[in-house]
């Protein structure tokens, strides 16, 4: 069980938001105190009176009217650890992808600082509607966490995609940030995951095999100690981690652009991405058709984007680089490490089966260019990204845990 967190538990306006009660109950059985806050279409459908016997708090709701002679909505929004919107209407999406403020859960959600975790619920056409796609894209950039809705039997009777999910799998998405420690509270982590694709045409590509399972179990061990976290990721199969900020690339060229936004504004960059290093010269606008002869295919190089970010990095940030090699040689590892001038290499060897890219297992061994070399061991990626963290914050600030040196 997680240790006991403050949840702020917002309720909107859809036929699904009785089902909070049940939400509410699981959450207080595990420990958590749970403030409700619901909106004013919302108690169409919730029984406020039964809200405030399970939670033993008042059931929120008009802004003013929650006033009680503080500013409310910044006491509310200061006091979450994590904001859960189960329900979350087609309107509310739209309220917190907008930066409404018009009521106070919506007013909550601009003031807090807390991840935020909505659970969609509505008839399948509007979840699939353009609009709320993108809304739910934007709010992904913005560390918002989807839980995305099951399907079943809709309040329409039919049956579609757009069901609230069940209580227990609520909490089970929600588990990463309740169990969210403060070791790295204040450190701003940039992880990229995942291969590149380098289009030869709108239908065809050149990728790699990486699946993204190391850099987002980096991304989820860094958000568990408390971090913020930003993934840029290339395409993969996996859920974003709840609580992270979110881009994603398919290009090298797409990756670098948003590594060099981001690097900046960051303390500690893992580059765990697979980036390609060509791309085609030239790739066709129309699909390009068979012609009964060999293609030839011109590559050219793309950018070193470890190497590009090193050369920004400022005093107290501190790079990490991957190295996958079918030899593990020292040797050409230290001098990897040294001319990608990252801080600390983590090298793994994704010629052996049952390790490396797709699998969830790995191998690593950690490399600096001082010539420093430490085997991680053999392990699953998730223990091994913990290992690794545990490594990189003996070697970037052994005496000043919480502290987060600062960068001009
Ligand atoms: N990398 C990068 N940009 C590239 C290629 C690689 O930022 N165009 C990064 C990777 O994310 C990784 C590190 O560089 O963190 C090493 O990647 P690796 O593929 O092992 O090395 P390469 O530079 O591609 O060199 P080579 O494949 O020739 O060994």
């Amino acid at each position: 069980m997680a240790s006991s967190k403050r949840v702020l538990l917002g309720i909107t306006g859809s036929i699904a938001a009785y089902r909070s009660l049940d939400i509410a109950r699981l959450l207080r059985q595990e420990g958590h105190d749970i403030q409700m806050v619901a909106t004013r279409s919302a108690l169409r459908f919730f029984p406020r009176l039964n809200g405030e016997v399970f939670t033993g708090h008042p059931v929120y709701s008009d802004l003013f009217d929650a006033m009680g002679g503080g500013v409310r909505h910044i006491e509310l929004a200061d006091k979450s650890q994590i904001i859960l919107i189960a329900p979350a209407s087609a309107d509310f999406i739209a309220k917190l992808a907008l930066g409404l403020a018009d009521d106070l859960l919506s007013t909550i959600c601009l003031a807090a600082t807390c991840p935020i975790v909505i659970a969609p619920a509505m008839e399948e056409k509007m979840y699939f509607h353009p609009a709320i796609q993108e809304h739910l894209k934007t709010l992904r950039a913005r560390r918002v966490q989807e839980i995305p809705p099951e399907k079943g039997p809709l309040a329409s009777g039919k049956e579609g995609v757009g069901r609230l999910p069940s209580p227990e799998r609520i909490l089970e998405a929600i588990q990463p940030s309740l169990n969210v420690s403060d070791a790295w509270s204040g450190i701003r982590v940039l992880v990229s995951a995942g291969p590149t694709y380098e289009p030869i045409d709108p239908v065809r590509f050149l990728g790699n095999r990486s699946s993204g399972k190391m850099g987002y179990a980096l991304a989820r061990e860094a958000l568990s100690r408390g971090a913020a976290v930003t993934l840029v990721t290339g395409p993969t199969n996996i859920p974003p981690p709840v609580g992270a900020r979110v881009f994603q690339i398919e290009t090298a060229r797409e990756m670098e652009e948003n590594m060099h936004r981001e690097f900046p504004s960051h303390d500690l960059c893992i580059m765990a991405a697979a980036v390609g290093d060509y791309r085609i010269s030239s790739p066709t606008i129309s699909k390009r058709k068979k012609d009964g002869k060999d293609w030839e295919i011109l590559l050219c190089e793309n950018p070193d984007i470890l190497s590009g970010l090193s050369q920004k990095k400022k005093k107290g940030q501190f790079l990490v680089g991957f190295a996958a090699e079918t030899e593990m040689e020292i040797p050409l590892l230290i001098g990897k490490a040294t001319h990608k001038g990252v801080d600390i290499l983590l090298a793994n060897d994704v010629s052996r089966s049952g390790i490396g890219f797709s699998s969830d297992n790995n191998d690593l061994t950690l490399v600096t260019p001082s010539g420093e070399v430490l085997a991680l061991g053999h392990d699953s990626k998730q223990v091994l990204a913990g290992r690794a963290l545990d490594e990189i914050w003996n070697r970037w600030k052994p005496t000043a845990p919480n502290q987060v040196p600062k960068h001009e």
